[in-house]
This record gives structure tokens, C-alpha cells and sequence, in this order.
């Protein structure tokens, strides 16, 4: 197995700088990077892609999709050209999948192998070799799927042998997870019927935008109170459209805060998706006082976006509900970082999830959080943070498990903290936001090794 996280550990260190200011692009959404490649490969003829996520993670997907057939070419910067195979096109990769860090990618993949008569083994780096992939191979196995070998507890490495004609399922996702939800409708697509998936709290939903975008027909209703039921015909003939992606509000999240803790900030983010399904960390951060002006609201590449203008504020901490989750699951640790800063506690509900992503990421923001001398608690699946009315200690060093979100979120916390706050490990940040420590800098950030 390849490692891009082979070598010797780099830490990096951030203390308190300026204030920053400036205009900030940020990097292509990492969800939709690896659908809009997973969809150039299952169409047939040439996508192009503009504003791709060049992170690992996703250059991991690409990389999956040539070993199943199609040909990919980089035209420039974030501009890509997929030539796809189609649905029922796809061949045997002759070598393991590799994912490395990435979650989405392997559990996408894994429903389009899964919906074609082939058999491909996934692997990836020490965090993904422990996250739990028997939620994601539980439906396939009902649609027909049959799994060849697997790590304990259903973890990678993993080879399965897909379906040729998978079962059309009706399935209800037992956690809110659009992978899970994404991997069944992508095995779905090579099916000779309907098949349907019922969220009982709506996840992000690129994947059904992107399925109706490529000519499938899929048909989205409401289920309950926050629910979803989506069904979608089998067997369309995937047509290859443009896509632009727009710039990803979970990347947006580090500079935002980051804005918000350092004394004088000022900052514009351009261009942030915008999807509701993904706002949760605006809509907590408004209502802990924040100065976010949300400025020309448009629709892009499919997706609602907008300018953000940030200001240095200062926060009172609030109670987070768990129906809020799905809407902002990989934007906890940042919240924690800012919850640290303000004043009063700030109770986030049911993150229970959070175990599970690429670290337990509780247990990493608490350990974070006590290395910088904040007091907090963890009671069931909510984390207390007691604010500090924006005077944190900080000091000491973050283990990051392999784990981009901790390692930008402690760094960002350093900014504004008495004592410098060290990260383990900047590596793996490249997972999602390569460009991180360069644009962070930019802006104003004291980063030092
Ligand atoms: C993602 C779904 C979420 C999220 C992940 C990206 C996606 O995972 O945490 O970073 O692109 O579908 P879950 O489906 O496990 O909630």
C-alpha cells in the first residue's frame, strides 16, 4: 500500500499575527470533485471539468477511475477532461484501488463497482483502514454485491465482486451519511429497476443534483419531518455535461474562523457554495454573533454561492442542535476552535458521527482543546465547550491522527491563542485543502515549522 503520508512527520506551528485582510479563492468542493470525476467515468464521451479540488483525496478518485477505464487529462489548473466509459462499460482495475485518506472516494466507488460485473479490491492509508465500511457494503450485498475478503469488522482492505444486474432496493440509511445514500444510488444506476433510498435527515445532496444534471430521472420527496426519499430509475443513459464546481464552504471554514478570533480581520471569501445542506457552521456561527455578510447571492455551476465578508467578532456560545448536523458534520472541530473564544458554553448535540470520520474526532478536538487549557466535556454524543470570553492559553501539541480538519483547526485556533498551538503533522491537510499554509500566510497568518 502507498502511503502519500510516508516519510517523517512535519509539525507546523501558528501564533498570534496582524490582523488579516484580503480577498480569498478557495479550493474547489471536495463532494462534488469526486462525483463530478465518478460521473465523467459512468457517462460516455468527454466531460469537462473546471475548479476541480487538485487534494489528494481527489486525485485518489482519479486515479481509481482510469484503473476502471476511462481517460483522464489535466488541461490546466483545476480544468479536467474526463473520457468516460458509461454505465455497464466499466473493467476490472488489474491493481489495488488505493484511496489513501479518503472516505468519500472509497465508499462512492465502491457502489459503482458494485453495480458492474467486476471485482476490484480498495485499500487506503492507516486512517481508512479503520473506518467502518459495512454500512456502505450491507446495501450492496442486498442489490447482489458479493463481498470476497475483508479486514475485521468489515474494514478495509476490502474486494468485492460486483453485480451484474443489481436488485433494485428500497433501503433506509440507519445513520444520515450521503455516502452511504451515494453509494447505493451509484450502484443503482446499473440496475434494471427503481431504486430507492430513505434518509430521515436530508445529507448533502450533490449526488441526486448531479444524477438529474447527467440525464438520469430521479424523483425527490419529502420523507417526515427532515427526511428524504429518493428514487431513481435504473439504466439511464448518463449524458456528459460541463461542470463547473464551485468553492467548498467546509474549506471556507478555516479562514472564515480564523477571521472571526484574530483581532482587526477583514476578509473576503469569494464564490462559497452556498447549499443548504451545508450551511449549518454559517447559520451557528450568525447565531453566536459573528459579522458575516452574505453578499451577492448567485447561482453557479448548479449550486446557490456567495461572497462572504468576514470581521473580527466577538461570539457567545449557543446550543447546537443535532438536526443540525448533517448540514455541517465536518465543520465541528473548527466550531470547537471558536467556541473556545467565545463567551459562555456552547453545546454541540449528537456528534456521534464524529467518531467515526478520518480520526474520532471528538476524542481529537478534546484532546486539542484540553492542550490548550479549555476546559470542556464530553457527555454522550454532545462536546461542552466553555468559552473564554476570548482569552485562550493555548501552547502544547496536537496529535492529528492523520486527520486534515484537525490539524487546519488547531492551527487556526494558534492564531489567536497567548501561546503558540503546534500540529503534529501538516501533511495530510493536503487531503482537501492543499493549499492551506500558502494562502493562510497570505492573508497574514504566523505559521512557523
Ligand atoms: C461526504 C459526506 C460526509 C462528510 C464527508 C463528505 C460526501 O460523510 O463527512 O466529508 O461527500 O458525501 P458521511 O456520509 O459519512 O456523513
Amino acid at each position: 500500500m502507498s502511503s502519500s503520508h510516508s516519510g517523517s512527520p512535519q509539525p507546523l506551528s501558528a501564533r498570534r499575527g496582524k490582523a488579516l485582510s484580503g480577498h480569498v479563492k478557495l479550493p474547489g468542493d471536495k463532494s462534488i470533485s469526486h462525483r463530478a470525476m465518478i460521473f465523467g467515468l459512468l457517462s460516455v464521451g468527454e466531460t469537462e471539468i473546471a475548479g476541480l479540488l487538485e487534494g489528494e483525496d481527489v486525485i485518489r478518485t482519479v486515479d481509481a477511475c482510469r484503473a476502471l477505464g476511462a481517460t483522464i487529462d489535466r488541461l490546466g489548473e483545476g480544468h479536467w477532461r474526463v473520457s468516460g466509459v458509461g454505465i455497464g462499460g466499466l473493467r476490472s482495475p488489474d491493481h489495488v484501488l488505493d484511496f489513501g485518506n479518503a472516505g468519500t472516494g472509497s465508499r462512492l466507488m465502491m457502489g459503482v463497482v458494485g453495480g458492474h460485473d467486476i471485482t476490484a479490491t480498495f485499500d487506503g492509508d492507516a486512517s481508512l483502514r479503520k473506518r467502518p465500511m459495512r454500512r456502505i457494503l450491507d446495501p450492496l450485498v442486498e442489490m447482489g454485491v458479493q463481498v470476497v475478503a475483508q479486514a475485521e469488522g468489515g474494514r478495509c482492505p476490502i474486494t468485492i465482486k460486483g453485480a451484474a444486474d443489481p436488485l433494485p432496493i428500497t433501503y433506509s440509511t440507519p445513520v444520515a451519511s450521503a455516502q452511504i445514500k451515494s453509494a447505493i444510488l451509484l450502484a443503482g444506476l446499473n440496475s434494471p429497476g427503481r431504486t430507492t433510498v430513505i434518509e430521515t435527515e436530508a445529507t448533502r445532496d450533490h449526488t441526486e443534483k448531479m444524477l438529474t444534471y447527467f440525464g438520469a430521472t430521479l424523483k425527490v420527496t419529502h420523507e417526515g419531518h427532515d427526511g428524504r426519499r429518493i428514487e431513481l430509475e435504473g439504466r439511464p443513459e448518463l449524458k456528459p455535461r460541463p461542470i463547473m464546481v464551485p468553492r467548498d464552504p467546509s474549506s471556507a471554514a478555516f479562514p472564515l474562523v480564523a477571521a472571526l478570533l484574530v483581532d482587526g480581520s477583514d476578509l473576503l471569501l469569494e464564490g462559497v457554495m452556498m447549499n443548504p445542506l451545508r450551511t449549518g457552521l454559517l447559520t451557528t456561527l450568525l447565531e453566536m454573533g459573528a459579522s458575516i455578510d452574505i453578499i451577492n447571492p448567485r447561482y453557479e455551476g448548479g449550486e446557490d454561492v456567495a461572497d462572504l465578508r468576514v470581521r473580527a467578532s466577538n461570539l457567545k456560545g449557543v446550543d447546537v442542535p443535532a438536526a443540525r448536523a448533517p448540514s455541517m458534520i465536518d465543520e465541528y472541530p473548527i466550531l470547537a476552535v471558536a467556541a473556545s473564544f467565545a463567551t459562555g458554553e456552547t453545546r454541540m448535540r449528537g456528534l456521534n458521527e464524529l467518531r467515526v470520520k478520518e480520526s474520532d474526532r471528538l476524542q481529537a478536538v478534546a484532546d486539542g482543546l484540553a492542550e490548550a487549557g479549555v476546559t470542556y466535556a464530553i457527555e454522550g454524543d454532545d462536546l461542552i465547550v466553555q468559552g473564554q470570553s476570548g482569552a485562550v492559553r493555548g501552547g502544547g501539541t496536537v496529535a492529528t491522527h492523520l486527520d486534515h480538519r484537525i490539524a487546519m483547526s488547531f492551527l487556526v485556533m494558534g492564531m489567536a491563542t497567548d501561546k503558540p498551538m503546534t500540529v503534529d503533522d501538516e501533511r495530510v491537510i493536503a487531503t482537501s485543502f492543499p493549499s492551506f499554509v500558502g494562502l493562510m500566510r497570505g492573508l497574514g497568518a504566523d505559521f512557523f515549522a
